[in-house]
């Protein structure tokens, strides 16, 4: 069954009750952490992945995404780079029944019924060969990507370091995707370089730019989906 979304999502109440919930900061506790508690506890998407038994608010952003772009079909083989903690697995395993939907992640996460997920480093060596000895034929049909680098608070370095994930993201996709398959991977920071979307434009039919309305308003990410893969072309 699709996931039903928040009722208010655009609000600031807890969709629950209501209610404002007031986080009182408590001596021992950061500032920070009193502010991510209370973004928490007081934002729908939270409240409704609990209800639903998503693993993560993320859940909605590939449910919104995939909304618009329909790429989630009954047989995909689907790969979902950086899974942990598994929302994105939910989503594809419930629009893909018939699929299959293998995952990896830096972090070890409960298993998700249906679901192969591997623990690994996508930057280390054979860990995607790893990843694509698990797919039929070593082929998919989709390759999501929601993998972000943590921050190290220098602005040029974290570009570096995201633009570097959404590269090896986007090698592999070409390797293992179908004709007409599909790649849709975060970006962070101001979008995509050029050098990329020109390299996506030659290789996809459709290449857009997407904000989820699951996607928090105040950060800077965005979702690059990628539709009717044409094969690796060289420039
Ligand atoms: C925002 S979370 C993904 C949430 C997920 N889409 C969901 O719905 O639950 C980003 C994940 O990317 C993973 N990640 C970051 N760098 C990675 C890397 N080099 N290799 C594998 N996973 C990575 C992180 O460990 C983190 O769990």
């Amino acid at each position: 069954m699709p996931p039903r979304k928040p009722a208010n999502k655009g609000g600031n109440k807890n969709s629950s009750r209501g209610l404002t919930v007031r986080v009182k900061s408590a001596r021992g506790r950061k500032i920070s952490s009193t502010k991510w508690l209370s973004r928490q506890l007081n934002d729908p998407y939270v409240t409704a992945a609990q209800k639903q038994g998503y693993r993560s608010r993320a859940a909605f952003k590939l449910t919104e995404i995939d909304d618009k772009f329909r790429f989630l079909k009954k047989t995909s083989r689907v790969v979902d780079l950086g899974c942990a903690p598994g929302g994105w697995l939910q989503v594809a395993l419930e629009r893909c029944p018939k699929g299959q939907v293998v995952g990896i992640d830096l972090t070890e996460i409960e298993p998700v019924q249906g679901a192969t997920i591997l623990v690994g480093d996508v930057r280390e060596p054979g860990s995607l060969e790893e990843v694509r000895g698990y797919l039929d034929n070593g082929q998919a049909d989709v390759v999501i990507s929601d993998m972000a680098a943590a921050s190290i608070g220098h602005s040029a370095t974290d570009h570096v370091r995201v633009m570097a994930l959404i590269e090896i993201a986007l090698d592999f996709a070409e390797e293992v995707l179908t004709e007409g398959g599909a790649f849709a991977a975060k970006v962070l920071l101001g979008g995509t370089e050029n050098q990329l979307l020109v390299r996506l434009k030659r290789n996809f039919k459709t290449v857009k730019h997407v904000k989820p309305p699951a996607s928090r308003a105040d950060s800077s990410e965005q979702y690059l989906v990628a539709t009717g893969f044409r094969g690796r072309r060289e420039a």
